[in-house]
């Protein structure tokens, strides 16, 4: 009896040391259900993490505490067949070296600021320059580039982890210390969900959203062009060759941006004429919900797969990007090199160059305010 006890001891002390990651188990029901954590390298000398949340429908995220980045995400298809429906590699070095912001944060400005300048108060303040001219996805290092202190949590609605990050005034140009916390929810109804919170100690811009590319008929299974997307937004944000918004909301209806019924996103990508370096979709939709509450905003479906996912959010708006400047050269993590339109991103934000752009809805925080914005993305399936 005692033999086998402290065999049984010696066993799960080998388990625990082979397996090298802390799990935090939980009980739902009758099943046990986990938040584990692994070892994910290291970035500039810093030990990075990596996260496994399953739900009680055993959907599978993975996501790395280095960019708030999700490398993977399993969800079923018709059959009930789980498959990862997010682009991403294998190792942290590739997020690091590579990365067109593969399934990240970011922050503390979602999309484009013309010439990487503002002004606040008569004060005009310069950003960091990362896209010819101008000021891209809070700049060289944005909070897709930084370490975030993680904390997993089990909630009634699902396994999460709160990520926090403290951006210096002056980070990147912006002026204002801000704080800035994101929770990311497996949710138990079988949604990726995100909540964004920031308060700053000085007037400044703050615009966060997510960038993970989706492919719903799996990671590295071709292109995306066969995806129908409707998108709730009569209005889009035309831009210049530099894919600045010229201030205009122009209509959707009898153009290739009319999304509010269901189009395949190839069906019209050929003759998009107006700011579309490689051709494609990288364009700012205004959404038809003006409430600042959670309302649906986009559906994808995937005919293949039977795969669908339904975007809802509190923001004004969201980029539709096409994976256009994926080019080939970017190996996945299924070892495939990823083509042009291999996925497409749905960043739900406010739009882009706001902060010089008075007629959009404002993203100027104040001292006092909280940043509050939430969106989620609904994986189902049509039969
Ligand atoms: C956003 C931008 C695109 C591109 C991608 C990242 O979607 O609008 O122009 O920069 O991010 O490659």
């Amino acid at each position: 009896m005692q033999c086998k006890l402290i065999s049984v001891c010696m066993l799960l002390a080998v388990m625990m040391v082979f397996s090298g990651c802390e799990s935090k188990k939980t009980s739902q029901g009758d099943n046990e259900k986990m938040i584990t954590k692994e070892a994910y390298g290291q970035v500039g000398g810093k030990a990075v993490d990596l996260y496994t949340l399953t739900n009680k429908n055993n959907l599978e995220m993975k996501v790395t505490n280095y960019g708030c980045t999700v490398t993977s995400l399993r969800v079923p298809d018709k059959e009930g067949n789980l498959g990862d429906v997010v682009l991403g590699f294998t190792t942290v070095d590739q997020y690091v070296k590579e990365s067109p912001y593969f399934g990240c944060a970011v922050g503390r400005y979602g999309n484009r600021i013309a010439l990487g300048k503002f002004s606040i108060d008569g004060t005009e303040y310069t950003l960091a320059t990362n896209n010819d001219a101008n000021h891209l996805h809070g700049g060289i290092k944005g909070f897709d580039k930084v370490i975030w202190d993680a904390e997993p949590k089990e909630t009634d609605d699902g396994p999460a982890i709160v990520f926090t990050h403290v951006s210096k005034d002056m980070d990147e140009g912006y002026p204002g210390t801000l704080n800035a916390t994101i929770t990311y929810t497996l949710t138990n109804a079988n949604a990726f969900k995100i909540e964004y919170s920031a308060t700053t100690d000085k007037a400044t811009h703050c615009n966060l959203t997510q960038h993970t590319y989706f492919n719903l008929a799996g990671d590295g299974s071709g292109d995306v062009l066969g995806h129908e997307l409707t998108l709730l937004a009569d209005h889009y944000t035309p831009v210049d060759a530099g894919l600045i918004p010229t201030g205009e909301l122009k209509a959707v209806v009898g153009t290739p941006f009319d999304f509010t019924s269901p189009h395949a996103i190839g069906e019209r990508i050929g003759v998009l004429k107006e700011g579309v370096k490689n051709g494609g979709y990288d364009h700012n939709f205004c959404l038809n919900n003006k409430a600042g509450s959670m309302a649906l905003a986009v559906k994808v479906y995937e005919p293949k797969t039977g795969r669908v996912m339904e975007v809802s959010t509190t923001e004004p708006g969201v980029q539709f990007y096409s994976g256009n400047f994926l080019d080939g050269t970017l190996v996945g993590k299924t070892g495939n090199k990823y083509q042009t339109h291999a996925g497409f991103c749905l960043e739900t934000q406010h739009f882009p160059d706001t902060p010089n752009q008075p007629t959009f809805p404002t993203t100027l925080l104040k001292p006092g305010e909280t940043y509050r914005h939430t969106t989620q993305y609904k994986f189902s399936v049509k039969k």
